[in-house]
């Protein structure tokens, strides 16, 4: 697994690696550039405008919102991933800092629309993906709306179809398995898009159904 170093030493040829792996139809990142199109289709049914990005890298997907004006707030570890995510969203507000100690002091009295994150939990065990879940809600308007694209799986017996189609399989990553994850978010409707055999997004609703 990747520390903040390591994702400086990678986000100079980042965006390229993810292009090719999808190209490929390969694990990790196969179903990459559909994923980023289902999350934005997504984003702009929900029609909030103040998007949180957990993870937000180089930006591939917040880029595109925040070309159409959407107000972008981007947390990341890794200066060189956040130093191409300014570069791209000048007018962006970014924040360096490890999601695994929990959410930053700074984002406190922000209220966001919607909370996404891509590719980014897989550094998270179900445990760290549950709790940071939750730190979310407080920040969230109460028609908010939480979307994680990841690799990701519907069930147990897809990701072990997954893993046994590449000699790639990283054992240090622990990706999401609807099923497994489902029972401890009943309050927030789970749902769950499977994009790629590599791919999928979790959609979570804060308001109760009909509100
Ligand atoms: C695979 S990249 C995904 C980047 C982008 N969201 C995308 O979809 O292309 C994972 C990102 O999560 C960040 N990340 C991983 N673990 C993190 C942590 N504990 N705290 C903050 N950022 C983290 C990395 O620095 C990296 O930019």
């Amino acid at each position: 697994m990747l520390d903040d170093r390591g994702f400086d030493l990678w986000a100079g040829v980042y965006d390229r690696d993810v292009r090719e792996s999808d190209e490929r139809n390969e694990y990790p990142f196969a179903g990459y550039r559909k994923l980023m199109m289902t999350m934005d289709q997504r984003i702009r049914e929900h029609g909030g405008r103040r998007i949180l990005d957990l993870g937000v890298g180089t930006g591939f997907l917040s880029k595109i919102l925040y070309d159409d004006g959407y107000s972008i707030t981007g947390i990341d570890f890794s200066r060189e991933m956040l130093a191409m995510a300014r570069e791209r969203m000048p007018r962006g507000l970014f924040i360096e800092a490890d999601l695994t100690q929990g959410l930053p002091s700074k984002l406190r009295g922000e209220v966001f629309d919607l909370a996404i994150s891509t590719y980014a939990l897989h550094h998270f065990d179900q445990a760290g993906k549950l709790r940071l879940i939750r730190d979310l809600v407080p920040l969230l308007d109460p028609k908010g709306l939480i979307l994680i694209g990841d690799i990701a799986f519907a069930d147990r017996a897809s990701l072990d179809l997954c893993r046994e189609s590449t000699d790639e399989w990283d054992d240090g990553e622990d990706y999401l398995v609807f099923e497994e994850i489902r029972p401890h978010l009943l309050d927030y409707r789970p749902q769950f898009e499977t994009i790629s055999h590599t791919a999928g997004i979790l959609a979570l609703q804060l308001s109760p159904e009909g509100k």
